[in-house]
């Protein structure tokens, strides 16, 4: 079968002609119908994530598909990708606990990224404790994860502000957002300022960078930042005082340790709300298995405007 390979870190992946995936004990093949492509792809790609395991390796984190018995699955977790051949392949070996069935109603493309992106989103409006009439800054708002964010958190009946670098996303955010803002980093708030909004309850930061301590600034007495990225960059000064005078809170969220069963649950209750029609996936493109370098390339160029997905 067709596979997407990493040879080497920092080199391209490469299509190679690889053996059937062989199942473990309580294991499933899938034929994948759509791999979902992440900047965590990116990083394991140039050799920055710690636990990444040996090479060669098949690439992909998630995906959907179909079971050998005919169950249309969303799949995440379990080391796919990072320790073990992962799903940018024509088929992939799975932990049956891995697996989230996909309802009627909702397609494998729209399945596909949910186990990343849908159920870092989840978490993070979990962990923000938003509630209704809550203020939430959504960064990154046109991303994987930003784009679900700013749907859960207005589907708990908050006011989302949108931010993108990006003013030809504007039109596209504004569906989901009360306001769209367009900003760089050190502009962030003049620009939420200037949209009419003095300060917020809580940000969802997936960007770091220019934007973290701006982003602190913005929150009234006693919000929360929750952290769970850093696309624009690793780090972020904030002074003391503007910190603590407002009784902040900045916590941080890392999804990477959660287990298969777990994982799946959580994807099983963003399938849900996909199902409902309360939450869409803001799918950009649909490219061919060959095509994931072009698609790393869109992620670190900033041209994905959304989820990326691969078909075999
Ligand atoms: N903690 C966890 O468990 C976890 C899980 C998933 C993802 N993450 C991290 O969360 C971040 C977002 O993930 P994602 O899947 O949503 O990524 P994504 O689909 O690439 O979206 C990120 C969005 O942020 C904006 N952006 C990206 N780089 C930027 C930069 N240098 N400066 C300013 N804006 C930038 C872009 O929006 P515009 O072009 O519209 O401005 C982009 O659409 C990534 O860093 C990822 O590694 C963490």
């Amino acid at each position: 079968m067709r596979a997407m390979r990493q040879l080497a870190y920092g080199a391209p992946l490469v299509l190679e002609h690889v053996p059937e995936p062989v199942p473990g004990p309580g294991e499933v093949v899938v034929t994948v119908t759509r791999a979902a492509v992440n900047p965590l792809d990116v990083w394991i790609s140039r050799g920055s994530v710690a636990a990444a395991g040996p090479l060669p390796r098949t690439g992909g984190g998630e995906g959907a598909g179909v079971t050998a018995d005919g169950r249309r699955v969303a799949f995440r977790g379990a080391g796919l990708g990072v320790t073990r051949d992962g799903a940018y392949a024509e088929r992939v070996a799975v932990p049956a606990a891995a697996l989230a069935d996909i309802p009627d109603g909702v397609s494998d493309a729209q399945a596909a990224g949910v186990g990343i992106a849908g159920v870092t989103a989840l978490d993070v409006v979990e962990l923000s404790g938003i509630t209704p009439g809550s203020t939430v800054l959504v960064l990154g708002a046109s991303g994987g994860v930003g784009s679900y964010a700013l749907q859960l958190a207005r589907a708990r009946g908050a006011r989302t502000i949108a931010q993108t670098s990006d003013a030809s996303r504007v039109a596209s955010l504004t569906q989901h957002a009360d306001r769209v803002v367009v900003s760089v980093g050190d502009d962030l708030e003049e620009a939420v300022n200037h949209a009419g909004e003095q300060a917020v309850d809580v940000v969802l930061d997936g960007l770091g960078g220019a934007f973290g301590g701006p982003a602190v600034r913005l929150l009234r007495a006693g919000g929360v930042m929750v952290v769970y990225g850093a696309s624009a960059g690793p780090s972020f000064t904030v002074t003391a005082t503007e910190f603590y005078r407002k009784m902040a809170r900045v916590v941080g969220y890392g999804g990477l340790g959660s287990n298969p069963a777990e994982l799946s649950a959580k994807s099983a209750t963003l399938l849900a709300e996909i199902a409902s029609g309360r939450v869409a996936p803001r799918i950009a493109a649909e490219l061919p298995l060959v095509a994931v370098n072009d698609a790393h390339l869109r992620i670190v160029e900033r041209r994905a405007g959304g989820k990326l997905l691969l078909v075999p």
